[in-house]
């Protein structure tokens, strides 16, 4: 297990830029490419509702639509705007993120779930999606 206080920053960075103004719930992610590179995204909402996408999602389609396709970890923060640098809320991937997050990464990939740099929690991402459906399922 590595220090993951650096990436949680880097989600922290990303969530300043979370634009929320329907749900007012700001979550930023930080995913480490296997080059090394740190791809950092935001919620993105929209008001017709449907087209919001999540901060996850937009970190791996950043990543992916620049040339990287392997991952070795993702740092996710998120709660209410008004929280800043320690939240009291920790967000887990929703269920389309761990999805899309199983296209590219392996079962073992870590996911923290952090609440400041200092506080945080690991989970495998096969933990968050047991049994999943990958491109080795078809
Ligand atoms: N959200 C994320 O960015 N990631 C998740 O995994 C869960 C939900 C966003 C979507 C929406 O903008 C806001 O949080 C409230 O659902």
């Amino acid at each position: 297990m590595l220090n993951y206080s650096n990436l949680i920053a880097e989600a922290l960075k990303a969530r300043e830029f979370s634009y929320s103004p329907y749900s007012h719930f700001s979550v930023g992610a930080a995913l480490q490419g296997q080059s090394g590179k740190i791809y950092r995204g935001c919620n993105v909402e929209s008001c017709a509702y449907g087209p919001t996408n999540c901060a996850e999602r937009t970190a791996v389609f950043k990543a992916v639509s620049e040339g990287e396709r392997a991952f070795t970890a993702i740092a996710v923060v998120g709660a209410p705007e008004q929280e800043k640098d320690t939240l009291t809320h920790t967000a887990f991937p929703c269920g389309v993120c761990r999805q899309v997050l199983a296209e590219f990464c392996s079962m073992d990939m870590e996911v923290i779930v952090a609440r400041s740099c200092e506080d945080y929690e690991i989970y495998t991402l096969g933990q968050l999606l047991p049994q999943a459906f990958t491109p080795q399922s078809l």
